[in-house]
């Protein structure tokens, strides 16, 4: 039977207005996901909307639609910028759901008969963007420290989930399964910040909020949109419904990568309602850092004043989406933050992209055309350098899996374009079109299957990053779709077939002239 892999994003709120920085946790899900199916593994991978609570009413209101008018369009939206992005998710989940509601139902009357909630008031100071109760000495100049916004004092009748009986079981789990939460820094902040203080229990509903999933056996009252939002990665996969098939099979995740603000909800709250349900944790919590946009985090409830272009609606139809992901993954060190700017990822367009992957394969290309009419030459005896470019290959390859075991995209990219970089290095020591002058076509044929082995190899790896042109690539070389396949040898092509012609991958751009096109496109 196959390995299964299960890997969520969080659950979206549905927006038009989505910038890199919200799809950033969705791209680098995919890249993982895409990684995992080629391992020859049965993946799911969950993405969703998260839907109900006072600040989507207040969004429908505004735009004059009914909650359900208002976020089938959010929701169509999203879908259509998952698209154009290239995410491969196996299912879409939204809080509206039916069969979710009734779940987030189940557990709650469930955790209230286990005596994990109960009734009581609610005194606090609560910001509706957020959608977070916050107590006197959390607030940041009396406002809320997460968005900076006002936040009103609030008192009414509510449920409570037990969650202050749960620090010594948490702190447990970061003892006993330091995988649990990725990377290790997440770990202390939780501690320091969150457990150390002291756990308060967890008001879970709410009478003043209409958009929500009302309380089963107290119906005035509605859950609370974290409380219904973080089952989803259960629900979605038909826990408490009549077939739990899924369930069984994908569940616990493998990893749920989040970013780091929610980390508390993933690493705190959710473990602690998994483990009062008595079901199994999920193996691992990644919470990445923020792309950041000029010192600033290209925010959900908070406006920045954006000069920069970074919407993947003009971005991606541009330079491609393949281009987007790969500078993604490549420069925000994975699970810290980084920075973004358009002369970056121009730049970077540039020297990688276009100079060294594109112009590889194409120089490559060209040379077997006109040396050899595009057949896929044998090879003969490799000289010392063509064995240690193939020694630097299959060692690089080891290292993108052993980066890809911790998720490290960043490592992984870095290794794929090493060997693109190695192989840019050899062709000039190698001097082919010195060698076809020579008349020696052994040698001729020998270096540049040493080429188009190279590039095999480097594009079966980059496919899960920058899957459309790295597939334009292998299908030329004739490899087929699906598993990684002789990934460690050096001699996976098949001799006598021909390579179907290839366009320019990635155009060289004018860094001048498309910064100011952007600056005017994206006004
Ligand atoms: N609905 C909650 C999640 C509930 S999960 C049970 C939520 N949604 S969100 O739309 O605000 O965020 C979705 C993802 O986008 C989160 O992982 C968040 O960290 C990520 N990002 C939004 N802006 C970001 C950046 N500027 N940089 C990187 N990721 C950030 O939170």
């Amino acid at each position: 039977m196959k390995e299964k892999f299960y890997i969520t994003t969080p659950i979206y709120y549905p927006s038009n207005k989505m910038t890199l920085g919200n799809a950033y946790t969705t791209i680098v899900c995919d890249a993982i996901a895409r990684f995992n199916r080629k391992q020859g593994k049965d993946v799911m991978y969950l993405t969703g909307t998260d839907e109900h609570g006072q600040k989507i009413s207040m969004s429908a209101e505004k735009a004059g639609k009914s909650e359900k008018e208002y976020l089938d369009e959010m929701v169509e939206d999203t879908k259509s910028l998952w698209k154009l992005l290239d995410i491969s998710y196996d299912k879409f989940i939204r809080t509206t759901d039916d069969y979710h509601e009734k779940a987030v139902q189940k557990i709650f009357t469930q955790l209230y008969q286990k005596g994990y909630i109960y009734k009581g008031s609610y005194k606090g100071w609560y910001c509706t963007p957020c959608e977070s109760f916050w107590t006197e000495s959390q607030l940041v100049d009396g406002k809320c420290p997460d968005c900076g916004r006002e936040v009103k004092f609030q008192e009414e009748e509510a449920y409570f989930f037990k969650l202050s009986e749960f620090a010594d079981k948490i702190l447990k789990l970061y003892e006993e399964h330091p995988e649990f939460l990725q990377p290790k820094s997440r770990i202390n902040e939780m501690v320091n910040n969150f457990i150390k203080p002291g756990l308060t229990d967890l008001c879970v509903s709410r009478t003043s909020v209409k958009w929500g999933v009302p309380v089963e056996f107290d119906p005035k009252h509605t859950i609370y949109v974290w409380i219904d939002a973080l089952p989803n990665y259960i629900t979605a996969l038909g826990w408490g419904s009549d077939d739990e098939s899924n369930f069984k099979k994908f569940w616990p995740a493998d990893v749920h990568v989040i970013g780091k603000e929610i980390v508390r909800f993933h690493a705190i709250v959710w473990p602690a309602i998994l483990m009062a349900l008595g079901l199994e944790l999920p193996k691992c919590v990644f919470g990445h850092g923020w792309l950041m946009f000029g010192g600033d985090k290209l925010s959900k409830s908070k406006k920045t004043d954006q000069k920069e272009c970074i919407d993947p609606r003009i971005l991606a139809p541009r330079y491609s989406s393949d281009a987007i992901r790969y500078f993604l993954y490549r420069e925000i060190p994975f699970g810290y933050d980084g920075n973004y700017s358009t002369e970056a990822f121009l730049t970077r367009f540039n020297s990688d992209l276009s100079n060294n992957f594109g112009n590889l394969v194409s120089r490559t290309f060209s040379m077997v055309k006109k040396y050899f009419d595009s057949v896929i030459p044998e090879s003969y005896e490799l000289s010392d350098d063509d064995k240690a470019l193939k020694e630097y290959v299959l060692n690089e390859t080891k290292e993108v899996f052993k980066h890809m075991e911790k998720y490290d995209l960043t490592k992984a990219t870095t290794s794929i374009f090493n060997i693109f970089t190695e192989a840019n290095t050899y062709i000039q020591k190698a001097q082919p079109w010195a060698v076809a002058k020579t008349g020696d076509e052994k040698r001729l044929k020998t270096i540049l299957r040493c080429l188009l082995e190279t590039i095999r190899i480097g594009g079966e790896l980059f496919e899960p990053f920058a899957p459309n042109s790295s597939r334009k690539v292998l299908d030329a070389l004739g490899i087929e779709k699906g598993e990684f396949k002789n990934l460690d040898n050096f001699d996976g092509l098949e001799s006598g077939r021909e390579l179907r012609s290839l366009d320019i991958l990635f155009p060289r751009l004018d860094v001048q002239a498309e910064l100011e096109t952007l600056s005017s496109l994206c006004e």
